[in-house]
């Protein structure tokens, strides 16, 4: 049952939302515009505001509805804390699109809010101050990364939620390697840069 309940997780992961909506919206391939990357902030900067919302918040579904379902068929928290990993390994390599998928940011802070609401709160607020003032998304993604696991031990969640989170921290900063390599080198996109204007 554990096991079903981790590949549910991984297919819920594998529902590219900013895939879908780019396609319904404007007829795109989200993954040949901007970035390239298959996620609310790149379907934000190519499509706007109302898109980039939708998105944000069905992918933190997606999270939140695999670590739900594992939670109601096991009750176990290990269970439904690798449960969220399967979802953002879902979302990041999606069997439904060619395993061509996002960053798993937004359905990290579903499975933060699994976790537990005040870690997530605490992420969340640090990672949207970071944006507010550097206007580096990636920025704050990677301090929300980082400060998960810490927030997690701090508030003594179950250990198998640190360990996970620790996880997906792992899984964000190899999937952020070219926005590191990019900030290192000052050639980020910042958002709202012009030069990466809505279609
Ligand atoms: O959540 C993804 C974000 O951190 C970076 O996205 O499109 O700027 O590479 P992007």
């Amino acid at each position: 049952m554990v096991l079903l309940s981790w590949v549910i997780s991984y297919l819920i992961g594998s529902i590219s939302f900013s895939y879908l909506i780019a396609k319904k919206v404007a007829g795109i391939d989200i993954r040949s515009h901007g970035s390239g990357n298959a996620g609310a902030t790149n379907t934000l900067r190519v499509l706007g505001k109302g898109p980039g919302i939708a998105v944000l918040i069905l992918d933190a579904l997606k999270g939140l509805a695999a670590m739900g379902i594992t939670h109601l068929i096991t009750g176990d928290p290990t269970a439904y804390a690798v449960s969220g990993l399967f979802a953002i390994a879902g979302h990041n390599w999606p069997i439904f699109f060619g395993f061509r998928g996002g960053k798993g940011i937004a359905t990290t802070l579903g499975v933060a809010l699994g976790f537990s609401p005040l870690a997530f709160l605490i992420g969340a607020v640090l990672a949207v101050i970071l944006i507010a003032v550097t206007r580096y998304v990636s920025l704050g993604s990677l301090v929300l990364v980082t400060v998960l696991p810490i927030a997690v031990y701090v508030l003594d969640k179950p250990i198998a939620f640190f360990w996970t989170s620790l996880i997906l921290a792992v899984f964000a900063y190899v999937r952020h390697y070219n926005n590191i390599r990019n900030l290192f080198a000052g050639t980020e996109r910042k958002l709202g840069d012009k030069s990466h204007r809505k279609l």
